[in-house]
């Protein structure tokens, strides 16, 4: 039978400042998941939607930028937490609005129940949407929506 599903296999999952601490950083805010704990939980929920992911780690503004244009032409898609920078970083804004690739905004902690100053995100105008306040599971289902955007954008 002919498949008319578009091909989609590639997601790059970035993960901004400090998030290389997890496990060990703020654990009443943050929990015990370490950052190679949440790659190995999206790697088995993409393989079992078919899909691959290339999660990378930064905490420099720069790296950022760069892994997000070089998603082009590479990646269908961007997940990111971008952790402090999410509230202080118009080049990560522009450089999602830049290379026009769908991407999810994901939060472990719920950004809205914190300091002020984390109520305001960049990235928040110009991503799908944004997951907030669920600790590893913000990631889980941050991928799965934007894998089901991926597959059906109207929808
Ligand atoms: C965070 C929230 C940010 O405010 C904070 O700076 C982080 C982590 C989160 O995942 O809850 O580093 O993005």
């Amino acid at each position: 039978m002919f498949n008319s599903q578009p091909c989609i296999s590639s997601v790059l999952v970035v993960h901004g400042p400090n998030l290389n601490l997890l496990g060990l950083r703020e654990t009443g805010v943050y929990g015990f998941e370490t950052l190679d704990s949440i790659n190995d939980s999206l790697n088995k929920s993409a393989a079992r939607m078919g899909v691959k992911i290339f999660p990378i780690q930064s905490n420099h503004e720069g790296l950022l930028v760069d892994a997000i244009q070089n998603a082009l032409g590479l990646h269908q898609g961007i997940l990111i937490n971008a952790g402090a920078y999410t509230h202080t970083s118009i080049a990560l804004r522009d450089a999602i609005l830049g290379v026009n690739l769908p991407a999810v905004e994901v939060h472990l902690s719920n950004i809205y129940s914190r300091d002020d100053f984390r109520s305001f995100s960049y990235l928040a105008p110009v991503v799908i949407g944004q997951i907030s306040g669920f600790g590893k599971q913000s990631y889980l289902l941050g991928l799965q929506a934007l894998v089901h955007y991926l597959q059906e954008p109207s929808k």
